[in-house]
């Protein structure tokens, strides 16, 4: 069944829709609902990742869907991301096909390294020294880039891009990549809205899709004080205006700017309404107005767990 959604096309001709669902911190039991509930609202993106441990459950709904006739294969655009812990070359592909053996599908349509910095291998997830130190690994993202690549002529994945990479280290794959990354997927929202590193990847034909885009209220480690994006008085303001909700706006937003964005909801009320953005535009002074929202500490996912590691990518960059 087709889908109303506007799709981007990616630099290798593929095309992506530009609204996917997020599944991180989806709970299993809860994550095989949602994205049914999304493939029939019309979703045809589902954005996943090993680390979310809840691939097996994504693939449930995703073979559910396929056998009850409401979408086949191809109508999906399905991404998922390689963890920390499988960038040593040798150990990508066992990865993706554990990723896809979880997911129940032959292929991906984009594979992503999840971040830059890799972890000690073989072990747990987030691998830690008596101090709780991130035990990290000195493999290079670039060697990790050079055995993603094989897979797309495999005809395991058909794309493959980049996630929280900052702009030196998308150019250090650019330098030696022979398959380019179609999109760096990385935290946006109006208070961190990447316009730098947009401007960047657009010159190398990269997408930006955005996660986070509501400013991730369930994330485990948000602190009372902490600014809230979908309580923000003045988005309140321009979305009663509108007529809309603040989610539905913030979502609009990085759809005007061409972004791919990836609102995570577990009710079923919600994914429909993150979905239901495409009979509204903002305006031209509207995006601007959000724009002037970036904050220069607006970053709500650091990822403060490998800080001191060579490659993380927000601690010492500029963007
Ligand atoms: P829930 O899953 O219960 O709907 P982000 O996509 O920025 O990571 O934000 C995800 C968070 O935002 C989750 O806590 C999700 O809760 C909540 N959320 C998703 N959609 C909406 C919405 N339309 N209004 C308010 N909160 C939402």
């Amino acid at each position: 069944m087709a889908s109303k959604v506007p799709v981007v096309k990616l630099l290798n001709g593929y095309t992506i829709p530009q609204i996917g669902l997020g599944t991180w911190k989806s709970k299993p039991g809860e994550v095989t609902q949602a994205v049914k509930d999304a493939i029939d609202i019309g979703y045809r993106h589902i954005d996943c990742a090993h680390i979310y441990g809840n691939e097996r459950e994504v693939g449930e709904a995703i073979a559910a869907k396929i056998n009850e006739g409401v979408v086949k294969r191809e109508d999906l655009f399905i991404t998922s991301k390689l963890w920390n812990t499988y960038h040593r070359p040798d150990l990508v592909r066992g990865a993706l096909l554990t990723t896809l053996k979880d997911l129940g599908l032959k292929y991906l349509d984009l594979y992503l390294i999840h971040w830059p910095q890799a972890y000690k291998e073989g072990g747990d997830n987030f691998p830690t020294d008596e101090n709780g130190k991130i035990l990290v690994s000195d493999v290079d993202y670039v060697d990790t880039w050079r055995a993603m690549e094989p897979l797309v002529g495999e005809g395991l994945v058909r794309s493959i891009g980049l996630s929280n990479f900052n702009k030196r280290q998308v150019l250090r794959v650019l330098e030696i990549a022979t398959v380019k990354p179609v999109t760096n997927q990385v935290e946006c929202h109006p208070y961190f809205n990447q316009a730098r590193l947009k401007a960047f990847c657009a010159q190398h034909g990269i997408t930006i899709t955005a996660y986070s885009p509501l400013g991730s209220p369930d994330r485990p480690w948000a602190k009372p004080e902490d600014p809230q994006l979908l309580l923000d008085p003045q988005l309140v303001a321009i979305a009663q205006r509108l007529g809309k909700t603040v989610a539905q706006v913030v979502l609009r937003y990085q759809i005007e700017r061409g972004n791919i964005v990836l609102p995570k909801s577990v009710n079923k009320d919600r994914i429909a309404s993150n979905f239901n953005i495409f009979d509204f535009k903002l305006s031209q002074e509207d995006v601007s107005l959000l724009d002037s929202f970036d904050r220069p500490n607006g970053r709500l996912v650091p990822m403060t767990a490998s800080y001191g590691h060579e490659h993380h990518p927000f601690e010492n960059d500029e963007y």
